[in-house]
């Protein structure tokens, strides 16, 4: 069994595998190389070879225990006809929303068009070097989706808070993005994936409606991914009530935020445990490292508990800091 199924489902408090969000990334000097003379970010991940070699890029520098695949929760709006760019400076940038247009989208016509994609993750999982590691496919979840839909861009740049007013249009357009979802889940398990992990980056924006809006759609695709027998993580980040949100949505392994405090996450939930480590300790030396890792390592000693961060890795981290975190992590005894 891959070593964080084993952590999932047989509850295994030994080892603590270790990946990071956003390994395939800007901190490695080798995706820059390959992104510098790739300036069409979408174009970059339906390149089969290229979003394979980017893929393994992190493995074989440090030889994580899983491979998550090179591409962008963005990948579904683009599936379904919206514009989606990114700007050097700005991030993504999408195009106008036509409701109608997307509606008339069918499954066969995504599906092709986001069919690379599928077939990274297929090479992926057949390459010796993935040999007992996990594929992890992934997915934005529907409200982080619709926020970037509807927003067009960032809203760590710029948001209109308009945006949430018309609940039909929400309810209507979450309803289309989990149709699309499940559709993109289902390939990317069929294509090899071994776990699949939402992400909701934008989970704390909301103050109402949040189970409508977030735990009943997430929930649904949680459901999805269970009845294809691949465990599901759930990162919902900035969410005030970690406790509630599993309660609900029930995922098979919760990805903490650096803003959650593990000592108290630990006594609240029962569900194993990923990640939680501010990427911000990655940028200051090795004994401040030893000392924020093995906090997270002792706290969660005798719980199933997988070494990842509390958000993605800052591009500014260095080589050696990323190569001592493993290194720490495996001598943890
Ligand atoms: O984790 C991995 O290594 C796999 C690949 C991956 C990317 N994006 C590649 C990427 C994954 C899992 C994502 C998820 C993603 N994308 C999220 C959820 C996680 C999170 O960070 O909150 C979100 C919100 C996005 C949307 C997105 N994509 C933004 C806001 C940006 C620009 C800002 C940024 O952080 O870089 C991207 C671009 C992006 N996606 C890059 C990479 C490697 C950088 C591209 C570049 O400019 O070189």
């Amino acid at each position: 069994m891959t070593p964080i199924q084993n952590c999932i489902l047989n509850k295994n408090t030994k080892i603590n595998p270790i990946w990071i969000m956003r390994q395939a990334g800007r901190y490695l000097p080798e995706f820059r190389e390959i992104r510098l003379k790739n300036p069409d970010f979408i174009k970059l991940c339906l390149n089969t070879n290229l979003s394979s070699e980017i893929t393994l890029q992190p493995i074989r520098r440090f030889d994580f225990d899983a491979a998550i695949i090179f591409s962008d929760i963005l990948m579904l709006p683009y599936g379904l006809g919206q514009e989606v760019k990114f700007e050097k400076g700005l991030g993504p940038k999408l195009g106008k929303i036509d409701l109608d247009s997307i509606t008339k989208v069918n499954k066969d016509e995504f599906s092709e068009k986001l069919n690379p994609i599928y077939k990274s993750i297929s090479n992926i999982s057949s390459n010796t070097i993935c040999k007992n590691k996990d594929i992890i496919g992934f997915v934005g979840a529907p409200w982080t989706i619709l926020v970037y839909m509807i927003n067009k861009m960032s809203p760590k740049k710029s948001l209109s808070k308009e945006i949430f007013n018309d609940k039909l249009f929400i309810k209507k357009l979450l309803s289309i993005i989990e149709k699309f979802l499940k559709i993109h889940i289902e390939n990317q398990i069929k294509s090899g994936a071994t776990i699949i992990q939402i992400f909701d980056s934008w989970a704390g924006l909301l103050k109402d409606n949040i189970s409508e809006f977030i735990y009943e759609p997430t929930l649904n695709l949680a459901n999805h991914v269970r009845k294809l027998n691949v465990p599901v993580i759930c990162f919902p980040r900035g969410i005030k009530n970690y406790k509630n949100f599993c309660e609900v949505v029930r995922p098979d392994m919760v990805n903490i935020d650096y803003n959650v405090d593990p000592k108290k996450i630990i006594n609240e939930i029962q569900i194993p445990v990923q990640g939680g480590l501010d990427p911000k300790v990655l940028l200051t030396d090795k004994e401040n490292l030893h000392t924020e890792v093995t906090k997270y390592l002792q706290i969660f000693k005798d719980h199933p508990y997988v070494f990842n961060l509390g958000h993605g890795i800052l591009p500014e981290t260095k080589i050696e800091m990323v190569e001592e975190l493993v290194k720490i992590v495996r001598d943890f005894k």
